[in-house]
């Protein structure tokens, strides 16, 4: 076993493009996983189906998501011709949920709840089996919660004691405009929802299209305070820590 030193990778990747940082990930790392929207973040399993056939990808299917997500995640299915772990919630936690509170308690107190059950537990799970995952944030998604992610981290939100997890960010550097300029220039296949003012797009009753120049997260939870738009999947862009070292 070889100690990954995460400082020094960092340090390594710092600025670095997504292809060369999701090549160094693939190269230190085979068990390791891409998380996939359904929105543009597909740009991600395009670059690594170069370099590795055989990625893993998953995806939270929270069972709220707009049926064009849906028909999505199929289409990048046939056409990269790779497997995608859909993740459920676990049905008892959310059969109890939805008994007591229904579909839309998040309307009036806050997406938390709704989306620990749906996403971050799922989450959860899956990588608690990972060593590393990769995730399509960037920086300028957020000015309140984005612009401070590295490269590469430990996920201190989904680490454990005796399990450590690390977490890339190979797009974190790019705009909008570039991942789009690449959806186009390498017809990568994209949301049918971005046709219609969507930029952004999660669960279908948390999730709206957006006007010109209104920022991009902006369709999203919409009732809610813009420092709080954190689902808790990356919860830890809250409070960073980008250091640490870990055994591969
Ligand atoms: S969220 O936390 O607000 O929902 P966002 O939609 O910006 O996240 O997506 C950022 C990254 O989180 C995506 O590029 C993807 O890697 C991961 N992610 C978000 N939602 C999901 C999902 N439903 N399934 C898998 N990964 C997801
Ligand atoms: Fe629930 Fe909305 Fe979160 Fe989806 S985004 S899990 S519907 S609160």
């Amino acid at each position: 076993m070889t100690p990954i030193d995460i400082q020094q990778l960092q340090i390594e990747l710092n600025q670095k493009k997504p292809r060369a940082i999701l090549k160094k990930a693939l190269e230190l790392y085979d068990n390791i996983a891409i998380s996939f929207s359904g929105a543009e973040d597909v740009v991600l399993i395009d670059m690594a189906v170069a370099i590795r056939k055989d990625i893993q990808v998953f995806s939270l299917d929270t069972g709220r998501l707009h049926p064009e997500t849906y028909r999505f995640i199929e289409q990048v299915r046939k056409h990269y011709q790779i497997d995608i772990e859909l993740l459920s919630p676990d049905t008892n936690v959310l059969d109890a949920f939805v008994k007591r509170k229904g579909l839309f308690s998040f309307y009036e107190d806050g997406h938390h709840e709704c989306c620990g059950i749906r996403k971050v537990d799922a989450l959860a799970r899956r990588v608690a089996s990972l060593d590393a995952w990769i995730t399509g944030q960037r920086r300028d998604q957020s000015v309140e919660t984005r612009q401070a992610i590295p490269e590469v981290q430990i996920d201190n939100s989904f680490s454990t004691e005796g399990h450590t997890l690390v977490k890339f960010n190979p797009l974190l550097n790019w705009t909008s405009a570039q991942v789009w300029d690449y959806i186009e220039a390498y017809q990568v296949p994209f949301n049918a929802l971005h046709r219609q003012g969507f930029i952004s797009i999660g669960c279908e009753p948390c999730t709206r299209a957006i006007l010109p120049n209104q920022h991009e997260r902006s369709g999203r939870w919409w009732w809610e305070d813009e420092t709080k738009k954190e689902c808790g999947l990356h919860a830890g862009n809250i409070e960073q820590d980008a250091s640490g070292f870990l055994e591969s």
